[in-house]
């Protein structure tokens, strides 16, 4: 849980990837506005300013910090970014690189991921997006979800704050279980701040 001396609202950062869709980051400006979270979108971090989710940011008069893991001196510039904009905690969202060491020790215990299949099943390097929706079919399991667990220096092994579960249908796609799915991950994100935030 985030300590004691937690302000009102968090501030989050949201770390999206280059392709960005944004639904995750739309939800939690959403449940932000309807104060369904202790909340507040203050950054979305992204390395392009043309997907989506980082066009969809600055419609809304979110900050965006175009910065791609492949600029020289990322590590320190996404520190720095995310110390100037005071972020509480930083939220990933399609974030498809390990994130540096030195993010993941300055925010410790302040970094969540979420990831569209039931941990620790289905994990791991190259595991993302429609990846996961393929091999959960061709495993044959009966049950799919989200997962939001706290990132730590390796993809997918932070401790669980919540899952949230949803059936496979025999005659699913990868398409159709994906949206599935991502239902469960915008009730899973809400859920998991507000749980962090010491609220549920
Ligand atoms: C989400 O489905 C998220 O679970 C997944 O990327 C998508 C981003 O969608 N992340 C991973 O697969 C991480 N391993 P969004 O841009 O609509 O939020």
């Amino acid at each position: 849980m985030i300590p004691a001396e937690t302000p009102k609202k968090l501030r989050l950062a949201i770390l999206v990837g280059s392709k960005g869709r944004g639904s995750n980051l739309m939800n939690l400006l959403e449940a932000s506005a309807a104060g369904e979270i202790p909340a507040e979108v203050s950054l979305v971090v992204s390395p392009v300013a043309d997907n989506p989710a980082s066009l969809f940011a600055h419609e809304k008069g979110v900050a965006v910090q175009v910065l791609s893991p492949k600029t020289e001196d990322y590590d320190s510039k996404l520190l720095d970014t995310l110390m100037e904009h005071k972020v509480d905690l930083v939220c990933l969202a399609g974030y498809m690189t390990l994130l540096p060491n030195i993010i993941v020790r300055r925010y410790s215990g302040k970094i969540l991921n979420i990831h569209p299949a039931l941990l620790p099943k289905f994990g791991g390097k190259g595991m993302y997006g429609v990846k996961v929706h393929e091999a959960v079919i061709e495993g044959k399991e009966r049950e799919s979800g989200a997962t939001v667990h706290w990132v730590t220096e390796r993809y997918d092994e932070g401790e669980i704050v919540i899952q949230i579960r949803c059936s496979v249908e025999p005659d699913d796609t990868p398409e159709t279980l994906s949206q599935r799915v991502l239902a469960c991950e915008h009730l899973a994100y809400r859920q998991a701040i507000r749980m962090v935030a010491g609220y549920d």
